[in-house]
């Protein structure tokens, strides 16, 4: 199983902060919802071998964790993508993972326990940096998780937590737009048959 994961420290966490449509004014979920199409979508069919991970840190009450894995039973169009992360959030219960709809979950859990519980399952976790190894020379196994940040990058603290224990990889030398790293790096995994 592949594991996407995009941070957002201003991404909004209730599904109210998001109900007016303006996705740039909420924390600029537009970013978010261009990764998200570039982690799970094809040309004619979708990537059911990814686990899509959104972890929002805005206000009113961060932190959030969206996990969505694509299924046939989900009804789910590229169009739509910002109401179906605003549904998700409505359906925020305090205390529970929720499935809100076919594969997709909601829980407040932090950034830093979302990683731990992939490292305890075996999953190897990178961490994209512009200036990491590079994404072509890395040794990269079937249980794997990306994790990308938005327009700020990752918290200074939690990065440094994180690359203590991460590898940090690089797809190339420019700074590139979270979705087309999303894109590099799905690209990357199948050329691999990974
Ligand atoms: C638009 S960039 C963030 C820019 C932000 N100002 C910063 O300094 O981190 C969004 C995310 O894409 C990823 N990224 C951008 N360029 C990259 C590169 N060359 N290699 C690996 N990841 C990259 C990083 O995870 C980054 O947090």
């Amino acid at each position: 199983m592949r594991h996407i994961i995009y941070f957002s420290n201003s991404a909004v966490t209730s599904g109210k902060a998001l109900s007016d449509g303006n996705l740039m004014k909420a924390g600029r979920m537009d970013i978010a919802i261009h990764s998200f199409i570039q982690g799970v979508f094809l040309s004619h069919g979708f990537r059911e071998d990814v686990n899509f991970h959104f972890i929002f840190y805005g206000m009113p009450d961060p932190p959030k964790h969206i996990e969505i894995r694509v299924t046939p039973e989900l009804e789910i169009s590229k169009k739509d993508v910002g109401n179906l992360i605003k549904r998700i959030l409505y359906k925020y219960k305090a205390g529970e993972k929720t499935e809100v709809l076919p594969g997709c979950f909601i829980e407040k859990k932090s950034f830093l326990h979302v990683i731990e519980e992939l490292l305890d399952k075996d999953v190897e976790c990178f961490i994209l940096e512009k200036g990491g190894e590079s994404l072509r020379e890395a040794k990269i196994q079937k249980e794997c998780a990306f994790i990308i940040g938005d327009h700020e990058g990752f918290p200074r603290k939690e990065l440094k937590r994180l690359k203590k224990s991460l590898t940090p990889i690089s797809i190339g030398p420019k700074m590139y737009f979270a979705s087309q790293v999303v894109a590099v790096v799905n690209n990357e995994l199948d050329n691999r048959g990974i």
